[in-house]
């Protein structure tokens, strides 16, 4: 095991020390549930957790930052959605309270956004759907790069994990990256160091973190999921735009596709226009994550979850997913040794 400790950490080192954490695990920001309780346990249990600052205004995520440091004194990042607007202020928040790492994300970041969130003494993390977008993040002086596979819960691009990870782990070695999507194993995690990462970032698998604030009815739902219960949203005509989000399928998805089919019918009809009818589209998922995640109606809300929601099969405190994963990882470098078998049964 000695051996295989060690070789793991040449292969996250730099993700570690980017992170400042035990393990180069990111726990990825989840709106309404990346708040202190789970980004303090993941940062506590070795990981390094994310507060997802989703719409708040900015006087709430000072709060949420000042009691994520009083629950934790390890490093945990903050995840601004760069939409948001009054992104300028909220990242003078982060400069204020001394936040280690701010995570820019909800499309691509101006490069004035990261010159700004770099001269607080952060550093800079953004997704990169794309090799082309992650050159031009590099140009803007982005200090690590989160490649995201579709594969994963909640926003989601068009591009499988492992197309992407071909694609810019081996290209791209001027700063960290993390990948995402569909990690839900320790093997996996390993497989992805090995190809040049510097580390890995989940979301779906903390969800049913007993740290974590989703309600029961929430966590059931991923407990009881399957991989191919995590879709796609569904966009029913191509002039009327859906943005792609991974979901359980549940009630409200499939009313969101008959209300497309019957918005279209109305733009047929001349009752609403074009329009009016993208707008309704788009608002049809308005609060529909703290529904479910919050709320606990599982049905009518968005239960945003990536494939690998699969591999979540119980209520776990935070320390033993970080652990469980990081044995897989350990448990497969050493059955190279020939003295174990690859496969942790857990
Ligand atoms: C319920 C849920 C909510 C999410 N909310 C956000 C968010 O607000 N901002 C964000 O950047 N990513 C969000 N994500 C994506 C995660 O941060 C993470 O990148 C993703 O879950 C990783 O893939 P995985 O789900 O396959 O582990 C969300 C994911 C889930 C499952």
């Amino acid at each position: 095991m000695d051996k295989a400790r060690a070789r793991l950490e040449r292969l996250w080192h730099r993700g570690r020390e980017f992170l400042g954490a035990e393990y180069a695990v990111m726990g990825g920001a989840m709106s309404w549930i990346s708040e202190r309780h789970l980004v303090a346990a993941i940062s506590n249990g070795g990981g390094f957790g994310v507060l997802a600052c989703g719409s708040m205004p900015p006087g709430l995520l000072a709060e949420e930052v000042r009691a994520t440091q009083a629950m934790t004194s390890q490093p945990f990042g903050v995840n601004l959605i760069t939409m948001h607007p009054d992104l300028d202020t909220l990242i003078d928040v982060c400069g204020d309270l001394r936040v280690g790492h701010i995570v820019l994300a909800g499309g691509l970041p101006s490069a004035a956004a990261i010159r700004r969130a770099k001269a607080t003494g952060a550093k800079v993390i953004c997704f990169a759907p794309a090799m082309v977008l992650a050159r031009k993040l590099l140009r803007s002086g982005v200090d690590a790069l989160v490649i995201e596979g579709t594969e994963a819960g909640g926003h989601i691009g068009p591009v499988a994990t492992s197309v992407l990870a071909q694609e810019i782990l081996p290209v791209v070695r001027e700063v960290p990256v993390f990948v995402a999507g569909g990690i839900g194993r320790g093997e996996a995690l390993l497989s992805f160091l090995e190809m040049g990462a510097s580390g890995c970032q989940l979301g779906t698998r903390f969800v049913c973190a007993t740290e974590c604030i989703a309600h029961p009815n929430f966590k059931q739902a991923f407990i009881k999921a399957a991989a191919r219960d995590a879709v796609p949203s569904v966009q029913v005509d191509p002039q009327f735009q859906v943005i792609p989000v991974r979901a359980l399928a549940n009630n409200a998805t499939r009313r969101f596709t008959l209300f497309q089919l019957d918005m279209v019918a109305r733009v047929k009809a001349g009752e609403i226009d074009v329009k009016e009818a993208q707008l309704r589209i788009e608002h049809f998922w308005a609060g529909a994550l703290k529904r479910a995640v919050i709320d606990g109606d599982v049905e009518n809300g968005s239960l945003m979850a990536g494939q690998s929601v699969g591999m979540v099969t119980r209520e776990q405190p935070t320390t033993e997913i970080l652990q469980e994963l990081v044995d897989q990882a350990l448990a497969a470098l050493d059955a190279r040794e020939g003295s174990v078998p690859a496969l942790v049964r857990c």
